[in-house]
């Protein structure tokens, strides 16, 4: 990893440089910049698009490839426009926003300090001390229309997330695979959010990838129907092995636990993340929890990914506005259940009609007797179905961005050194720490000298031989050290260089071996060609 933060106290310049090395080595450009750009859009090039894909690769290997109960989806961005009406976006998608009525600028209400942020001056934002209006609701969602015709029947919407479309297949999905809850369903695209004011780099973009898990469980009822307790979270819970006694808040705890372990496999230990767990006040109402996984950016501490249990909510409301059940029936339950008599039953039932009601209480104001029998007509509904063996399941999400995860990577392998030449010149360089699994390119091979066409044979014939495994780079131009320089600035971890020793000429016990140099340590040592690929491979997947 990179030297500690603190070393480099001016952020801002500490980020414009990995912006600039972002540019000029190609990891990222500003979309159509040759027509003066596009604000909240980037592209990816080279070195880019192939960070990108390894971490992509990465989240999906971990959450789908190398477990037995989440499988994958890849959904439409553009679906019906009523999963948006259910999942609530059409109505509460919202950012408030605030107009300038002297520089005529539109912000985020938070991002402005005298409407709703008064430790945060307001010239944070447009460095403007003009008189703001007041703060109104501006839903985030692309709109677009299907079809010719741009009428009201055929408004459609960009995704603003990828997880609808996973609860919008949820049936789908149970009854081809098999699979029986616990059990998950993940997701990697695109997502757009027309965000009032895109900043930082990628980090609030207007199109960008999220990658995302909804696990369904099952409700926390039908674990103790089954198992006669539910687990209870504490400190020193064993979190590797799923078990059957886990409700909501372990398989919440489990998912965080798995979260950070994949972050510490590609290079983001605990050094450079935070938690930040949501208040009750903080928590949509439907929520039970939602703990926010932080980076540390040189622009601050901000979120990488959020993990919410998110109850029946979006299942329930697809369920409603479809009228499609989304219900799995649990052979377990219904066995566990059988011997429950009409009193414990109606046992069961009142206290759920009690709990449905003081929920109902907390969380709307005035509540109308309408509202109540409404309340406990659902709650009666659901104990019914629930005794045959039938629960819409809860969900468990961990829904993280793709764009910001490739931005925390640039940002913590980001390095700068001093280098002394032969010639005695100082030279600040600039080395990207990248982790070798994710790092895109895995190794440089280089021929000692480009004129000597028995190093340059040997070179390719060794390219050739990695490069049907990994992403090689060949390069001869320029000193070996240049070379050097070139892949660190690319965060390559490995290059090797082919020289006299490769072709035996001075001690034939080095024939066919080559100079492999560390990119983090500078360590050089030699190793035969044979041996190159496992030991590559073993470093870089
Ligand atoms: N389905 C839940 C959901 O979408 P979210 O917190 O709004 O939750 C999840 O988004 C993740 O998507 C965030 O943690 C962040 O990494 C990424 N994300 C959200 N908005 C983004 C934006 N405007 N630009 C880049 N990434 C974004």
């Amino acid at each position: 990893m990179a030297a500690p933060r603190e070393k480099d106290k001016d952020n801002t310049k500490l980020m414009e440089k990995i912006v600039s090395l972002c540019k000029r080595r190609g990891f990222i450009f500003q979309s159509s910049e040759i027509y003066g750009g596009i604000n909240g859009f980037w592209d990816y090039g080279p070195l880019g698009a192939e960070l990108k894909r390894n971490l992509r690769d990465a989240w999906w290997r971990a959450m789908t490839r190398e477990r037995e109960d989440v499988l994958g989806l890849d959904a439409t961005i553009i679906m019906h426009p009523d999963i948006w009406k259910a999942s609530g976006h059409v109505d509460t998608f919202c950012d408030m926003m605030v107009d300038c009525k002297k520089c005529k600028g539109r912000f985020r209400a938070d991002h402005v300090g005298d409407i709703a942020c008064p430790e945060k001056p307001s010239k944070c934002v447009g460095e403007c001390d003009g008189e703001k209006t007041a703060p109104r609701p501006f839903n985030l969602m692309f709109k677009t229309h299907t079809g010719p015709l741009e009428t009201a029947d055929n408004v459609a919407y960009l995704r603003p997330e990828t997880a609808q479309a996973i609860f919008a297949q949820f049936k789908n999905v149970l009854d081809t695979s098999r699979q029986k809850v616990p059990f998950g369903v993940c997701q990697i695209g695109k997502a757009f959010r027309n965000e009032i004011t895109p900043k930082n780099f990628t980090f609030r973009s207007r199109e960008f990838e999220q990658m995302e898990l909804e696990f369904f469980i099952k409700p926390d009822e039908a674990i103790e129907a089954v198992c006669g307790e539910v687990a209870v979270w504490s400190e020193d819970a064993d979190l590797s092995i799923p078990q059957d006694n886990w409700g909501w808040e372990m398989w919440h705890r489990y998912w965080v636990d798995q979260r950070t372990k994949f972050y510490e496999s590609i290079g983001l230990g605990a050094d450079v993340l935070a938690y930040y767990w949501q208040t009750p006040e903080d928590l949509a109402h439907y929520a039970k929890a939602c703990v926010d996984i932080l980076f540390k950016f040189p622009f601050g501490t901000d979120e990488l990914e959020g993990i919410a249990a998110r109850g029946d909510f979006d299942l329930s409301q697809h369920q409603k506005y479809s009228g499609k059940p989304q219900e799995f029936f649990d052979e377990k339950l219904k066995a566990a259940l059988a011997d429950w008599d009409e009193d414990k039953q109606l046992a069961f039932t009142g206290a759920k009609v009690a709990a449905a009601r003081a929920k109902l209480d907390a969380t709307t104001s005035n509540p109308t007797e309408q509202d109540y029998a409404e309340c406990e007509k659902a709650t009666r509904q659901w104990c019914e179905r629930f005794f045959k063996g039938w629960y819409v399941p809860h969900v468990i999400e961990p829904s993280a961005g793709l764009d910001r995860l490739a931005l925390a990577v640039l940002c913590a392998a980001y390095d700068e050194q001093e280098k002394t030449d032969a010639k005695g010149k100082v030279e600040r360089v600039e080395i990207m720490r990248v982790h070798a699994r994710i790092s895109p390119i895995k190794v440089g091979v280089f021929p000692l000298l480009k004129n000597k066409p028995e190093l340059v044979t040997k070179a390719r014939e060794v390219h050739q031989l990695l490069k049907a495994h990994m992403n090689c780079f060949y390069d001869e131009t320029g000193s070996i050290g240049k070379r050097y320089a070139r892949q660190d600035e690319a965060g390559t971890p490995f290059c090797l260089t082919i020289d006299f020793e490769t072709l035996g000429e001075a001690d034939a016990s080095l024939k066919d071996t080559v100079t492999v140099r560390h990119r983090d340590s500078n360590n050089q040592e030699r190793m035969a060609i044979s041996d190159l690929l496992p030991w590559l491979l073993a470093r870089v997947q």
